[in-house]
């Protein structure tokens, strides 16, 4: 089977009731984004943070997923699918996908305060832990802080995803502008001889001079014109 491997954002989610971040009235322009998701914004206020954050998953529990996430789960009968996601919702993983690697982290794991990414303190939470509160203490005795790579922060998963994307014979972008990297570079990693899709409703500018085949719809849509055009 062919590798195809998914390079999904906020539109992604779009449809399923999650705002994104820089559309207008995106999560942005509500809440800023120096506020609530820097560690500089946490160390100043982390009431707000894990408030906001505490928001976003009593959320996650009132959504659910898309067309789009579907038919990309359904991508599996036909290819070997990596999905990489710079989306911190499990709408890929409860629509069935199976292979998903979480650049920008998950709302539904919180982790130490003292060290995010070490991984004998990051924990699972059951939804009805969703309500983190301050003075709920990781194992090393730090505050737990939700499990988000905040600006500024190291992205650790960014490795794994370059290998699985320089493995790619078919690599889609969906559902994000673009605008932040490491995520956005990961076109760069895309060998030459891989076809490129890009779907949104909006044009999105891409730093790069190769080829690249749009589809200009929504999630829903444009994933299932892509099935269509991928399993003709
Ligand atoms: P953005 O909000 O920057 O971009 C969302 C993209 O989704 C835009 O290109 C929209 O045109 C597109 N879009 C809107 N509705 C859509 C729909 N129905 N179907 C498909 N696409 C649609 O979100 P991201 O690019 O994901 O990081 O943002 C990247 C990162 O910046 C996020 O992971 C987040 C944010 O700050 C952190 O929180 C660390």
């Amino acid at each position: 089977m062919k590798n195809l491997v998914i390079l999904s954002g906020a539109g992604m989610s779009a449809e399923s009731g999650i705002s994104t971040f820089r559309d207008a009235g995106g999560l942005w322009d509500k809440y800023p984004v120096e506020q609530v998701a820097t560690p500089e914004g946490y160390q100043r206020n982390p009431e707000l943070v894990i408030r906001f954050y505490n928001e976003r998953r009593k959320q996650l529990l009132e959504v659910k997923p898309n067309l789009g996430h579907e038919v990309l789960a359904e991508l599996e009968k036909y290819f070997n699918v990596i999905v990489i996601t710079q989306n911190v919702d499990n709408l890929h993983e409860r629509a069935g996908s199976s292979h998903v690697v979480h650049l920008h982290g998950e709302l539904t794991k919180v982790c130490s305060s003292y060290d995010p990414n070490n991984g004998d303190y990051v924990k699972e939470l059951k939804a009805e832990e969703y309500e983190v509160k301050i003075g709920d203490l990781a194992g090393d005795g730090s505050q737990l802080r939700p499990f988000i790579v905040w600006f500024g922060e190291a992205v650790p998963e960014i490795e794994t995803a370059m290998r699985y994307v320089e493995s790619a014979d078919i690599f889609v972008i969906i559902g994000t502008s673009m605008n932040v990297y490491p995520a956005a570079g990961l076109l760069n990693y895309v060998p030459r001889s891989s076809e490129v899709y890009l779907i949104d409703p909006k044009e999105v500018l891409v730093n790069s001079s190769r080829s690249i085949h749009v589809i200009q719809k929504g999630a829903s849509e444009g994933m299932t014109e892509l099935l269509s055009r991928l399993c003709k």
